[in-house]
C-alpha cells in the first residue's frame, strides 16, 4: 500500500504515531442539507418536517428555523472556494429530497431548479479538485410523503418504494460524478429523538409535551416500526444502485450510523461488560447487524420478546444482508455503563446515560462540550472503531462526522470565538486516536469527516450551538470566518495527504 510518512509531522503536532497511514485516506469535513442551506421556500423546493416542526411554539432554541441557516444555496461558490484555499479534499453533504422532488417522488414532479443546484454545486466541487460525498436522506423526510398516511410516514412501508424511487433518481442524475453514497444518516437518532423521545421532527413520544405539540404516537413501538422502514428502504436503494448502477458508474454506497462509545463501569464485572455490549447492540447493532448478518442482534431479540422487534421475510432478509460497501458512523461521545436488573423500561430514557432498556444504568465520562449530550472522551472514537471492527469481520471503515461544541462558544464574542482551542484539543485527541486505530490496531478506517464545515442550524439547539470549523456570524449576512481549529486542521490534513 502506498504510503507517506508523517511521523515528523505528528511529532511537531504532538500525536504519537509508530507507524505510516495509507496516503489516500480521505480528510474531509461533513455538513447536511437542512443544517446549511436555507433557501427553504426558493425555486420550487417542497417543504420537509423539519420545516413544519419549527414552526410548532416551544420546539426549537429561540424559535429558530431553517429558513435561511447558513444561506449555503447562494454562497455554495463561496463555501468550495474557501474549502480548496484551506486544502480540503473530501467534501460529505446532503441532498435536499423535497427539494429535487418536492411532493417526494418522480411521478409527482421534478425540480428543474433544484437539480441545477446540485449539479452546479457538484460541479463546482469538482473543478475544485473536492470530492462530494452524498448523503441522500439527513432525516428531511418531504412534508408531502410524510403527510400522506395517517400514521406519519416512516411508520408505512410505502417509504420503502418513496426513497427507492428517489435514490433511482439521484444515481441516475448525478452518480456520472458522485461516486460516494451514502444512504443514511443516523437512522437510530431519526427513529429514537424523532419517535422515541419527540425531541426532534416529527416529534412523536408518548409525554405529554410530545402531545401538546400534535406528535403523540406509541412509543414502545413506534421506534421499531421506523427502523425497519429505513433498513428496507436502504436495502432496496443499494439493491438499485448495484442492479442499475454500480459497475457503469463505479461507486460505493452504505450508510452513516453512530455510536456513542460505552465503557464498563466495573471492568471486572462481567455483567457491566455485557452491559456494553448490549448498548452497542441496541444503537449501531440495530442497524449495522441487519446489513451484514440479515438479521436483528441477539442481544435485542433476547430482550425484546414482547412482539414489537420486526423479523425480516427471507427476502427482506436477503435483500440487506450485504448492502453496503463499508461501515460508516459518527462518534462524538462515551458513557460508562453499569448492568442493572431493572426490566426493560419506554423509549422515555436519556439515551447518553444508557437506559432500562438495556437493562443497564450509566454515567458520562470527561469534560461536557456546550452540548449538554457530548463529552470528551478521546479514546472512545478508537474503542468504537475496534468494536465495529471486531463485530463486522474487519470491514472497511469510515468515520463520518466527529466534532464538538466549545463550552460558552455560544455566548462569546465573533473575536473570542474564532480562538477556539477547545475544538482544537478535541480533534488532536480524536483523531489521534483514529489513527491509532489504523496504524497500531491495524483496522481499515479509510476516512475522517470533521463535524463541520461550519456552524448550522444544530437541530433543536438552532444556531446557538456552534460546531463549526467556520464562524458564521448569523446578524451580518451570515458572513464566514475561519476559526483557528479550521487552520490547525488544514495544516495537518494538508500533510498528510498525498501532496500529488
Ligand atoms: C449528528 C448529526 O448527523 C448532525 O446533523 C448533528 O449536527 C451533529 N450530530 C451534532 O449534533
Amino acid at each position: 500500500m502506498l504510503s507517506l510518512r508523517i511521523l515528523g509531522l505528528a511529532t511537531l503536532l504532538g500525536l504519537s504515531l509508530t507507524r505510516d497511514l495509507p496516503t489516500d485516506f480521505a480528510w474531509g469535513v461533513a455538513t447536511a442539507a437542512y443544517q446549511i442551506e436555507g433557501a427553504a421556500a426558493l425555486d420550487g423546493r417542497g417543504a420537509c418536517i423539519w420545516d413544519d416542526y419549527c414552526k410548532i411554539p416551544g420546539t426549537i432554541n429561540n424559535g429558530d428555523n431553517g429558513d435561511v441557516a447558513d444561506d449555503f444555496y447562494h454562497k455554495y461558490q463561496e463555501d468550495v472556494q474557501m474549502m480548496k484555499r484551506m486544502g480540503i479534499k473530501h467534501f460529505r453533504l446532503s441532498f435536499s429530497w423535497s427539494r429535487l422532488l418536492p411532493n417526494g417522488t418522480t411521478d409527482k414532479g421534478i425540480n428543474g431548479l433544484g437539480v441545477q443546484f446540485y449539479n452546479n454545486l457538484i460541479n463546482e466541487l469538482l473543478a475544485a479538485g473536492i470530492t462530494p460525498w452524498v448523503t441522500l436522506f439527513h432525516w428531511d423526510t418531504p412534508s408531502a410523503l410524510h403527510n400522506k398516511t395517517d400514521t406519519g410516514s416512516w411508520l408505512s412501508k410505502d417509504m420503502v418504494d418513496h426513497f427507492d424511487n428517489y435514490a433511482d433518481f439521484c444515481f441516475a442524475v448525478f452518480g456520472d460524478r458522485v461516486k460516494h453514497w451514502i444512504t443514511l444518516n443516523e437512522p437510530w437518532t431519526y427513529t429514537w429523538v424523532g419517535y422515541g423521545v419527540g425531541g426532534f421532527a416529527p416529534g412523536r413520544c408518548s409525554s405529554q409535551r410530545c402531545k401538546d405539540i400534535g406528535g403523540g404516537g406509541n412509543t414502545a413501538t413506534e421506534p421499531y416500526i421506523v427502523t425497519h422502514n429505513l433498513i428496507l428502504a436502504h436495502g432496496k436503494a443499494v439493491q438499485t444502485y448495484r442492479q442499475r448502477y454500480q459497475q457503469a458508474q463505479g461507486g460505493v454506497i452504505g450508510m452513516a450510523n453512530n455510536i456513542d462509545f460505552m465503557l464498563p463501569f466495573n471492568t471486572s464485572n462481567e455483567d457491566d461488560v455485557d452491559a456494553v455490549n448490549r448498548q452497542h447492540a441496541f444503537q449501531l447493532g440495530w442497524y449495522v447487524d441487519p446489513i451484514v448478518f440479515g438479521r436483528y442482534p441477539e442481544e435485542m431479540a433476547s430482550i425484546v420478546t414482547d412482539g414489537r422487534l420486526p423479523t425480516f421475510t427471507s427476502e427482506e432478509s436477503a435483500m440487506v444482508k450485504g448492502s453496503y460497501d463499508f461501515i460508516g458512523f459518527n462518534q462524538y461521545t462515551s458513557t460508562y455503563i453499569m448492568n442493572t436488573d431493572k426490566p426493560g423500561g419506554d423509549w422515555s430514557s436519556d439515551p447518553h446515560t444508557a437506559t432500562s432498556v438495556y437493562n443497564a444504568t450509566g454515567h458520562k465520562i470527561g469534560p461536557t462540550a456546550e452540548s449538554p449530550w457530548l463529552n470528551v472522551y478521546p479514546q472512545g472514537i478508537r474503542g468504537a472503531i475496534n468494536w465495529v471492527n471486531d463485530r463486522y469481520n474487519e470491514p472497511i471503515i469510515y468515520i463520518f462526522e466527529n466534532g464538538v461544541s466549545v463550552p460558552g462558544e455560544t455566548k462569546m464574542s465573533l473575536e473570542e470565538a474564532l480562538h477556539d482551542n477547545f475544538r482544537i484539543d478535541f480533534y488532536r485527541g480524536y483523531i489521534s486516536a483514529v489513527i491509532d486505530s489504523v496504524v497500531i490496531d491495524d483496522v481499515d478506517v479509510r476516512g475522517y469527516f470533521a463535524w463541520s464545515l461550519m456552524d448550522n442550524f444544530e437541530w433543536a439547539d438552532g444556531y446557538s450551538t456552534r460546531f463549526g470549523l467556520t464562524y458564521v456570524d448569523y446578524k451580518n449576512d451570515q458572513k464566514r470566518y475561519i476559526k483557528d481549529s479550521f487552520v490547525w486542521y488544514s495544516q495537518f490534513t494538508s500533510s498528510t495527504s498525498n501532496p500529488s
